[in-house]
């Protein structure tokens, strides 16, 4: 574990340690549930996504990508279009009992393709967290050869052309999502403390305080992905964005101009993360969902130590185009207003903190936005 480097800055600096003796260690995120008010739209969306449908009824949708996983994404119908939960897995059968005893729930057969058991939990704000064993994985789909690159130093090319199809770019898996939360703190150690999650990269106020982390899978020496939940104090509990993994860059690219030609809402992109380095493209789904469609990013084992960073917006992209100001929603909207109203009169500290974290992410992110 390093330490904070900005905690010399300011008395409030705390670390962000790991959890000592986890529940259980979680192996894979499995999905992202939503419910959604016209499942067509959706379905036709995640396939001009790249995604493929798994299973479908007249109130389920669920879509899956090239990998293992039976499905990645679950649409449920309903008269909203909002976010419902997760899924993860874990490695051992015992582990959904030793869940469903310490967390007060039960196991029971889970509903989705690939069958097995599964504990419901919901994590401190209310997101319902799906734990699975024993489902029966998917044949993985065929995945289209990688482009090769001619490059000074290498010639793989000759006599031939560069001229991919113009189609969806296939989604491999489900990688990672941003959970927002009021309360930061209770959150991410309910994550850290239930499923074993280790953090990456922890993000920090300028006086030190966490306020952010990505977090990843405990796969003891196996590489896991630099981030499977970002964790992040927001102003309600939300997901910002669920992140699926494509082959590399021309695929990110090649996502962008049929999401172009079909004239979906572009949020940001194409760039290069500064933290978990992928190589992404955000786009808005017909409900202002933001989807993101990532390549090339870090893998870490669990000897990784972590990183402290400032929260601002000029760490969240090495190159790229500026962020736009409608990327990160930091409106005042009077359901917000009200939050935060009440949260002044019950907890001063905490609105003193979203405050300091609404100022960080509202300094222009690069000099020649000044
Ligand atoms: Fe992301």
């Amino acid at each position: 574990m390093s330490t904070n480097p900005l905690l010399k800055n300011g008395p409030g600096s705390i670390e962000l340690p790991r959890s000592a003796s986890p529940v259980v260690k979680a192996n894979q995120l499995l999905y992202a549930h939503f419910e959604r008010p016209d499942l067509e739209k959706a379905e036709r969306y995640l396939i001009d996504f790249g995604l493929e449908v798994a299973a479908r009824t007249e109130s389920e949708l669920f879509m899956r990508g090239t990998g293992s996983a039976p499905y990645i994404y679950r649409a449920t119908r309903g008269r909203n279009a909002r976010f419902l939960g997760i899924g993860l897995s874990v490695p051992k059968a015992e582990d959904l009992e030793t869940l469903a005893g310490k967390l007060g729930s039960r196991v029971e057969g889970a509903d989705g393709p690939g069958g097995g058991s599964v504990v419901h939990l919901r994590d401190p704000e209310g997101v319902a967290v799906h734990v699975h064993h024993g489902f029966i994985p998917s044949e993985p789909l065929p995945v289209r050869p990688q482009i090769l690159h001619n490059a000074p130093s290498q010639t793989v090319r000759v006599n031939d052309t560069q001229r991919p199809k113009l189609e969806p770019p296939q989604v491999t898996k489900l990688g990672h999502l941003v959970l927002e939360t009021p309360d930061f703190n209770r959150s991410v150690r309910w994550y850290m403390d239930a499923f074993g999650f280790i953090p990456s990269d922890v993000m920090c106020l300028a006086d030190g305080t966490p306020v952010g982390s990505f977090t990843r899978l405990d796969r003891g020496n196996e590489p896991s992905d630099h981030h499977t939940i970002f964790v992040a104090m927001g102003m309600e509990s939300n997901v910002d964005h669920v992140a699926f993994e494509v082959v590399d860059l021309d695929a990110v690219e090649m996502g962008q101009q049929v999401l172009m030609a079909k004239r979906y809402r572009h949020a940001w992109g194409v760039g290069r993360h500064l933290l978990g380095s992928q190589i992404f493209d955000y786009w808005r789904d017909p409900w202002g969902q933001k989807h993101e469609h990532y390549a090339d990013g870090d893998l870490f084992d669990a000897a990784q130590p972590a990183g402290y960073h400032l929260m601002d917006r000029g760490g969240l992209y090495q190159w790229g185009p500026d962020l736009p100001d409608d990327f990160i929603d930091t409106r005042m909207t009077p359901g917000r207003l009200w939050r935060v109203l009440k949260l002044a009169i019950k907890d001063k500290a905490r609105v003193k903190l979203l405050v300091a974290l609404k100022n960080s992410m509202t300094n222009p992110g690069r000099h020649w936005q000044r």
